[in-house]
């Protein structure tokens, strides 16, 4: 929402000195700065490089509008029904979407924990469709979001590590439903999506359905290392097209994160103070003094200082409905990279479940003696995002 109203606000004032007499270079400065001070993606990609508008099809154009920041990629329609019948019924199999609500709840049910905050699956399943999708740069001829992580020995990779859990649940998962059709690349996509929206204040992102699945490992050298200069990040996603501003908004990801393998000997800190909750504490902690537990990740101090991401990171803080907008957007992109068929999907955002916009924790003051330090024991009942009880919170 408000990037939209911020971009009408931009466009207003460009007409305005359009209006202005003899403002003409003025009116060219304001334009390219405000251009280049977003630094946003706006490049195509896949199938859409190619095709005309008049060969879009509804969905096409509509991906078309959310990459190219003209749309919104949030979505409100939520199907509250049951579903057409059990994956094998006639029924369900006349239905696309009928297999995608059992999936949903099955993905649903691991995802949300009992304080209501996500669990370890739900990050894991977010790490998981990035790492699939980034595997891909406009110098690869293959690779991208096309399951390749699960179907090959990808996952063995060392940029996987942390990986495990979820790779083992999604390969079940796709065991379960792969004969109804459904393909791993999709799968790990929905998956991404269902763990934003059930981890609360995450945003319900449009899921769309249809991608091909690869046999074939996809190139190395392409995810992110977390000691990588801001230089070198912002170059590697650019390769991918995303932009900086987009970058900020997808490394926001780590406000529900929980490291395992950066640092060992802290298996378990989060990357914010609220872990498990899509919020936006993230983006301020990591500028400023945060509880012990806490553990930045040298990736995200890089950029936050860097002068192509700074500001966009600032914009952040405190900005929930401006990053969920961002973030949807960049991951949509994302979860489209090395698809090559996009114009031919279908959507199935109807199965996501609803949203939850706001959330307070039930057991903040037991986190609060975790995040100082305290209570080790406790770290595997966080990761699983149980409720802490003993102590209330007010
Ligand atoms: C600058 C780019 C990035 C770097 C260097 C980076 C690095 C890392 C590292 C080192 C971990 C910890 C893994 C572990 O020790 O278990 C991690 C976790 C995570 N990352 Fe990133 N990441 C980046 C971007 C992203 C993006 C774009 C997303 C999603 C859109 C993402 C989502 C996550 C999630 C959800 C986790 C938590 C996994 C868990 O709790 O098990 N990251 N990332
Ligand atoms: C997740 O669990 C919380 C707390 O039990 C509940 O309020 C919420 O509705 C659940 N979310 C979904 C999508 O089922
Ligand atoms: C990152 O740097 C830290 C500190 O120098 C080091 O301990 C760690 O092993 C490095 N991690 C990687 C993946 O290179
Ligand atoms: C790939 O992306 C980079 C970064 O935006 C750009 O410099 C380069 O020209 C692109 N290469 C191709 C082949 O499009």
């Amino acid at each position: 929402m408000k990037t939209l109203s911020y971009f009408h606000y931009v466009w207003c004032f460009t007409s305005f000195v359009v209006a202005y007499p003899g403002m003409g270079d003025t009116m060219e400065h304001v334009r390219r700065s405000a251009k280049a001070a977003r630094a946003d993606s706006k490049q195509l990609i896949g199938d859409l490089k190619t095709l005309k508008d008049a060969q879009l099809t509804a969905i096409g154009k509509d991906i078309k509008a959310i990459i190219l920041d003209q749309k919104t990629a949030i979505s409100t329609v939520i199907d509250a029904g049951a579903p057409a019948g059990t994956p094998d019924s006639a029924a369900c199999k006349a239905d696309l979407c009928c297999v995608w609500k059992w999936i949903s709840y099955d993905m649903t049910a691991r995802f949300n924990g009992t304080s209501g905050r996500c669990t370890k699956f739900a990050r894991g399943a977010v790490r998981l469709g990035f790492h699939d999708a980034a595997v891909w740069s406009n110098t690869t001829s293959y690779g991208g979001a096309d399951g390749s992580i699960l179907l090959t020995d990808e996952i063995s990779r060392a940029d996987n590590s942390g990986l495990a859990t979820i790779a083992d649940q999604m390969k079940q998962w796709y065991t379960k439903y792969n004969k109804y059709g459904v393909s791993m690349a999709d799968l790990i996509q929905m998956g991404a999506n269902i763990a934003t929206v059930v981890c609360p204040l995450g945003p319900r992102i449009r899921s769309f359905v249809g991608r091909k699945d690869n046999a074939k490992a996809g190139p190395t050298g392409l995810l992110p290392g977390v000691n990588d200069s801001a230089d070198k990040l912002i170059k590697l996603f650019q390769a991918k097209t995303i932009d900086p501003h987009d970058l900020v908004a997808l490394v926001g990801a780590h406000t529900t994160s929980q490291q395992h393998f950066v640092d060992t000997a802290r298996d378990g800190d989060p990357q914010d103070s609220t872990p498990g909750v899509w919020d936006v504490a993230f983006y301020g902690e990591t500028v400023s003094t945060t509880p012990p537990r806490v553990f930045k990740f040298a990736s995200d101090l890089a950029l936050s200082k860097d002068s192509r991401a700074k500001s966009e990171w600032q914009a952040f803080i405190g900005g929930q409905a401006h990053w969920n907008e961002d973030y949807a957007k960049a991951y949509t992109r994302l979860s489209l990279l090395g698809v090559n068929n996009i114009n031919d999907l279908k959507e199935c955002t109807k199965v996501l479940p609803p949203p939850r916009t706001s959330f307070v924790n039930q057991d903040q003051k037991i986190l609060d003696l975790w995040l100082q330090g305290q209570y080790d024991q406790l770290n595997s009942m966080v990761d699983d995002a149980i409720m802490l009880t003993g102590l209330t919170s007010t």
